[in-house]
């Protein structure tokens, strides 16, 4: 057998793995209805120590983001069209509701706190308990809770169908429409949409030592020496991890009903765990907890200071960390 026979082989092989390639390339541009799938993606930037810089750069589809912030706007979503995801998640006031516990359709009181939905699609888990594992699974939650929207799929579809700016709108982007899956699919896209870098403690954490404020680097020296740091750490500050609350004393009157991850495993050792909660835009969304039960920044940290590192911080240094704390809050990023 002579090398042309190889060469021959080779050049084949070559010619068909270009095929595919050639046929990509040719596809072009793709047409806006059939505009292939952008799945979000975030550009991390790395830095050393316990807290990362929430991303400056991310690819996602801005029409799945416009489509899904009218949704979220959209009281259609609820039994009696009175509310929205908003009326309790504001997004330019922080993200949540500034209530010790929200308030749904019919002025029904929830349980808990409204956390923030500002980088929570940075969060391992959703909920203060991590009950849903990611933020499509946490929408049919709010959808269909009693004291929340109070509706259903089947009735938010016939609505969204009989809307003809929704009804448009969906077909724009899929020819199945308004479904389930599309409805979650854009929701979920503007949450990921809902990220908050450039805030000072990132802009300290990418080199620029003059973004922090003397006393906000004190703040940040005792945030990690003190080990909050411990729990609070990532790119969203928390929300990478559960803890229980009252590690090392006992756990504060006033936060003590509930019982957290317990509702969930069953599991006596759940009592208690929650998800540690993001501490990014903490000094808006007041007030804390998962109950709501406290007003104020320094009395958050004090009783973290107690019941989680089991130590009396002096007043000196809660200002201190309080201050850092402000240096977590940025608006959200536009998206073109
Ligand atoms: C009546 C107020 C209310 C409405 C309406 C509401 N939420 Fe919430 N949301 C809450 C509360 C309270 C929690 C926390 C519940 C828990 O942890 O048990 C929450 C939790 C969340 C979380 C988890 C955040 C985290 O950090 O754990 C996301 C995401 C979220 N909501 C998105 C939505 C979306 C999307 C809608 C509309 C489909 C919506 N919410 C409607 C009050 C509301
Ligand atoms: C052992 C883990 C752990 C450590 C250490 C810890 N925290 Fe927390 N932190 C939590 C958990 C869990 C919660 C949620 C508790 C709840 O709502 O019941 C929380 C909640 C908070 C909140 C309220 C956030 C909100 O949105 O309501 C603030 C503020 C806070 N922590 C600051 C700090 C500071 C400052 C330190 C250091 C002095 C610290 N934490 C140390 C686990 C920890």
């Amino acid at each position: 057998m002579d090398i042309s026979y190889y060469k021959t082989v080779f050049f084949s092989l070559l010619l068909c793995s270009l095929v595919p390639v050639a046929l990509y390339f040719k596809s072009g541009e793709p047409s806006s209805a059939g505009k292939a799938e952008q799945k979000t993606v975030y550009y991390f930037e790395k830095v050393p120590g316990p807290i990362q810089p929430i991303p400056r750069k991310m690819d996602i589809d801005s029409r799945w983001v416009n489509l899904g912030k009218a949704l979220f706007i959209s009281p259609i979503l609820s039994k009696n069209n009175t509310t929205s995801c908003s009326s309790c998640h504001l997004i330019d006031f922080g993200g949540d509701d500034g209530f010790p516990v929200s308030i749904g359709i019919n002025n029904a009181k929830g349980e808990r706190n409204s956390p923030t939905v500002l980088n929570s699609s940075l969060s391992f888990r959703q909920f203060w308990d991590g009950r849903a594992s990611t933020l499509s699974d946490q929408i049919s939650g709010p959808v269909h809770n009693p004291v929340e929207l109070g509706s259903s799929w089947a009735e938010i579809i016939e609505k969204l169908r009989n809307d003809s700016y929704f009804n448009e709108s969906f077909r724009a982007l899929d020819p199945m429409g308004v479904t389930v899956e599309n409805i979650v699919k854009a929701i979920t896209t503007f949450e990921e949409s809902l990220i908050t870098p450039d805030a000072p403690i990132d802009r300290f954490l990418l080199g620029d030592k003059t973004a922090l404020t003397e006393q906000q680097q004190r703040g940040l020296n005792l945030f990690m020496n003190h080990g909050c740091t411990t729990c609070h750490q990532g790119t969203n500050i928390g929300g990478n991890m559960y803890q229980k609350l009252g590690r090392v004393s006992e756990i504060p009157e006033l936060l003590d009903e509930d019982l957290g991850r317990y509702h969930v495993t069953r599991e006596d050792q759940d009592k208690y765990v929650f998800k540690v909660p993001s501490l990014r835009n903490v000094a808006q969304t007041g007030p804390y907890f998962h109950n709501g039960a406290v007003d104020t920044l320094p009395q958050a940290v004090r009783i973290m200071g107690k019941s989680q590192l089991g130590r009396e911080l002096p007043e000196d240094e809660i200002e201190d960390i309080v201050a850092l704390l402000h240096a977590f809050s940025s608006p959200v990023i536009k998206v073109q």
